[in-house]
């Protein structure tokens, strides 16, 4: 993308402050509504040990904003230092925040009402230039990011909790005509991956650079419930050969049977949706499966995951002009038509519901939906600088991470983007995780 891309998506300080100003309470919305749809027992509680209680995540999501837009951007005196070590992530793991003396209910909504008014003002009164923290409001991009990726962590907790259900939302667009499963050449080449210019993007994603990636084969959609369940009827989870020595050895210990929220009825196969238990929609994307699964299923296909460099050239190569796009069907925002993100929708789409988000080569759903495991680790990209602090991405780097590409129903457009990058042990099943299968090109294919 070129610089006067960039001029245009934000088009002058005021439009800018908008726009921001929109992310915000889209974002606030999002929050108050996963909130407020528990009772306040609720909102204390521990729904699993893999989580936190959402009243946690909800004074989280403000002290973090407190920290970076009201002190350091604004330079306001702090509205409540007493409880940054609290809410701190990196001092308490998640199993333990419950024991914390969190901010009540009442307490903590008053709490992110006072940050957000003062977020609000420093928002109409700060020059957005002349420092890189506040170029391109990155600070107030970082927050909104922020508080969209607890937003799906919050609703990640709603899917653990058990009762009656509680969050409603419309169902996804269907197909709107026959869908044909297919392989998708992508041409061997150069690539541009990340990008630096991007406004928004976080640290770990930048800069482009280019890379040379041989030619390969995607599926055009992510693994559906039908072709997972062929696998788990082949006894694919008994047969210690589809799996890594890890996965195997987590396979076992986990007592894996079938992906995580799946239930056996007999013969037939449910599963539950935020306390909703339904037949297995066939042509749905696969959810709730965790890396070693998705590698599994990968090699009983006689496929492999593709790299997280193959996964961004499908979704963002242009072959026609050789660039790199912002999304898969190009440098425009998402929009409904696009994908399914934003907790719009409280499940993945089927197969063939969003042809207008194809990329060039005709990939489809990259973008929203399920996350897809990748079947690389997480590392720095040639020139990465720590921005704004290490703790973002840096800390995480090496072989203990997995990477997700692409965003789920769950994620929001403002924290997800071609090159957006997220990582999760390959543990992980409560994610909204699914997979894309790929493979080498045979030499017949790419020439
Ligand atoms: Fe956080």
């Amino acid at each position: 993308m070129t610089a006067a891309d960039e001029t245009q998506m934000f088009d002058g300080i005021e439009t800018l402050r908008d726009r921001v100003a929109a992310d915000l309470a889209r974002s606030r919305a999002r929050s108050t509504a996963l909130t407020d749809a528990v009772d306040d027992d609720d909102l204390v509680k521990q729904h699993s040990k893999l989580m936190s209680p959402l009243v946690w995540d909800f004074a989280h999501i403000a002290n973090q904003e407190e920290l970076w837009l009201v002190r350091d951007v604004g330079g306001r005196e702090p509205v409540r230092h007493d409880i940054d070590e609290m809410y701190d992530a990196f001092q308490h793991p998640r199993a333990d925040r419950p024991a914390l003396p969190l901010l009540s209910p009442v307490e903590t909504r008053s709490y992110v009402r006072e940050v957000r008014d003062k977020v609000l003002d420093v928002l109409a009164s700060t020059p957005l230039e002349g420092r890189r923290l506040v170029e391109n409001a990155f600070a107030f991009g970082m927050i909104v990011q922020h508080e969209q990726q607890h937003n799906e962590t919050m609703l990640a907790t709603h899917q653990l909790r058990t009762g009656e259900p509680v969050l409603h939302a419309d169902s996804p667009p269907a197909p709107p005509g026959p869908v044909v499963d297919e392989e998708i050449l992508v041409p061997g080449g150069p690539f541009t991956l990340g990008t630096s210019v991007e406004p928004w993007a976080l640290d770990n994603e930048r800069p482009a650079h280019q890379v040379d990636v041989p030619a390969f084969v995607i599926d055009k959609y992510p693994v559906t419930n039908s072709a997972y369940l062929e696998f788990v009827a082949a006894g694919g989870y008994d047969q210690e050969r589809w799996w890594s020595a890890d996965g195997w050895a987590y396979r076992q210990k986990a007592n894996l049977t079938s992906p995580r929220f799946w239930l056996r009825d007999g013969d037939r196969w449910l599963r539950n949706g935020f306390g909703l238990v339904e037949p297995l929609v066939p042509d749905e994307p696969v959810v709730h499966v965790c890396f070693y699964e998705a590698e599994a299923f990968a090699a009983w296909a006689g496929k492999r995951l593709p790299t997280e460099v193959e996964w961004e050239k499908a979704a963002r190569h242009d072959p026609a002009t050789g660039r790199s796009r912002r999304y898969p069907w190009g440098d425009e925002d998402p929009g409904p038509q696009h994908a399914n993100l934003g907790q719009r929708h409280l499940r993945p789409a089927r197969i063939g519901a969003y042809p207008a988000g194809e990329s060039p080569l005709g990939v489809a759903q990259l973008i929203g939906d399920v996350w897809e495991w990748t079947s690389s680790d997480f590392h720095a990209y040639p020139g990465f600088v720590a921005f704004p602090y290490r703790e973002y991405s840096e800390v995480f780097f090496g072989p203990d991470y997995k990477m997700l590409r692409g965003g789920s129903f769950g994620a929001d457009a403002s924290a997800c983007r071609g090159t957006f990058r997220n990582w999760d042990y390959p543990i992980r099943r409560q994610i909204f995780s699914g997979l894309r299968l790929a493979r080498d090109a045979r030499p017949d294919e790419s020439q």
